[in-house]
């Protein structure tokens, strides 16, 4: 017997009586991309009704009529029913989000540099007034990594979380284990074909995943991090030597975010290049794809891969959060009653290659397990405190690091021997 959906009864909650009225801040890629995405999908029931952007005189897809330039003018509109935020100015989208939110306005970014400097003040605001801000597209794109955290494992412990959150870096990664060519040529490749910025730092310089490792933070162990206090350490010094090192392993160099629960409930989390090998799922996770591993002490591994940017993916997961508002979905930042306390008293093993002596003794290395004159690395443990204190100069230098996936307390007993990812 076949049922006719058409005639079961729709929920009053998620039925859309009248389209809601959205309002637009920010025409870019990801402006665009929805605006396209609501355009192909009028039954989704959103309408664009307002659009602000920054510069008058720009060419746009759109008549000039459709346009204004005081978003400040939407967050007095009552008649819109949610604000779209996707702008490129972290400190504006932290006012004008963060006012919206004081009047108790509905409102979804995807600004992931301005939630990881300011997600406490924000989650405040929400308790404090009746705003609900939601930011699926800040972390991954399209992959629903936020909601499946918040949401669905609201209520497990999770031991770990690893993932490769910036498709710039990781194509540019992909391209020099392809082909063995080196950074600068994989680099502009990347950026002709629109995979990276024309100012590559924060997504050579692991500072974009960074910011998306402190959200994931929040969401699987309650724990608002500081972005400063974590390790982020950038593949810009990074050669086919690097590459051949790894591949001689039959290991990938990958960047990887990587939260871990420590066996005293504290946790860790790093954002550096890591070696990978086939076991983990997040090898084949390659070009501009992302990819997230959870695991979970009841539900085991499970692994999401999708694509982490684009107008369109990244549109997707705004549109998402739209009908997930419509339907009075909050987050509940359920782990955030009882959040982990960050560790940062542990060694780290890594590979350093550099040609600066002086950059091992600054490290000062507890141990060191392989050392090649002429390829000029090291292998050994760390402190994580001298990496955090000296990823500057490392970088200046243009040392590259790359993570084993091995850490131990700093008292240098071996507590977590398996590799991470
Ligand atoms: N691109 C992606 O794939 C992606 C993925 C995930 C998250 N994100 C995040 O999404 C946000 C938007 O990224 P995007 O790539 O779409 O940026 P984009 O292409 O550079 O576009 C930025 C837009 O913001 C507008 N804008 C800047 N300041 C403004 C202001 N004060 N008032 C009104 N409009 C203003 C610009 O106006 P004009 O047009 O007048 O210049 C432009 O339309 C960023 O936070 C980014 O990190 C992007």
């Amino acid at each position: 017997m076949s049922i006719n959906l058409a005639s079961l009864p729709v929920s009053s909650a998620s039925a859309p009586a009248q389209p809601w009225r959205v309002g637009l801040i920010g025409f870019g890629c990801v402006g665009q991309g929805l605006y396209d995405i609501l355009q192909q999908r009028p039954e989704a029931g959103f309408t664009i009704s307002r659009i602000a952007v920054k510069t008058p005189d720009k060419v746009r897809p759109l008549p000039a009529g459709r346009f204004e330039f005081d978003a400040e003018a939407l967050l007095n509109d009552d008649s819109l029913d949610v604000l779209v935020e996707v702008i490129d100015d972290a400190d504006t989208a932290f006012r004008l989000v963060s006012e919206a939110l004081r009047r108790g306005r509905r409102v979804v970014t995807a600004n992931k540099a301005m939630l990881a400097r300011h997600l406490p003040e924000l989650v405040q605001l929400q308790r404090a007034g009746q705003g609900t801000l939601l930011y699926e597209a800040a972390v991954c794109g399209s992959i629903p990594i936020i909601r499946t955290l918040d949401a669905y494992f609201g209520a497990e412990p999770l031991r770990r979380l690893t993932g490769i959150l910036n498709g710039s870096s990781n194509y540019v990664l992909t391209r020099m284990g392809e082909d063995g060519s080196d950074y600068a040529p994989a680099l502009l490749e990347a950026q002709h074909k629109g995979f990276a910025e024309t100012d590559p730092t924060l997504d050579m310089g692991a500072f974009d995943p960074r910011s998306k490792a402190v959200l994931l933070a929040a969401h699987a162990y309650g724990s608002f991090l500081n972005p400063e206090e974590v390790l982020n350490l950038g593949i810009e010094g990074i050669s086919a030597v690097d590459i051949a090192f790894a591949a001689s392993n039959g290991q990938k160099i990958k960047v990887v975010a990587g939260l871990q629960r420590l066996a005293d409930g504290r946790i860790t989390a790093l954002v550096t290049p890591q070696l990978v090998g086939p076991e983990s799922p997040l090898y084949s996770v390659d070009r501009e794809f992302n990819g997230v591993v959870i695991e979970a002490d009841f539900a085991g591994e499970q692994f999401l891969q999708g694509r982490g940017a684009g107008g369109h993916p990244t549109g997707s997961a705004v549109l998402a959060d739209l009908a997930a508002l419509r339907q009075g979905f909050t987050y509940q930042y359920s782990k955030a009653t009882t959040p982990a306390e960050y560790a940062s008293d542990l060694e780290v093993e890594i590979y350093l290659r550099t040609d600066e002596d002086r950059l091992i003794d600054l490290l000062d290395f507890s141990e060191i397990s392989e050392e090649a004159d002429e390829d000029e690395y090291v292998v050994g443990y760390v402190a994580l405190a001298n990496l955090i204190r000296h990823r500057d100069t490392l970088r200046k230098y243009g040392a590259f690091i790359v993570r084993t996936g091995r850490l131990r307390p700093v008292s240098t007993e071996v507590f977590t021997a398996e590799i991470l990812a």
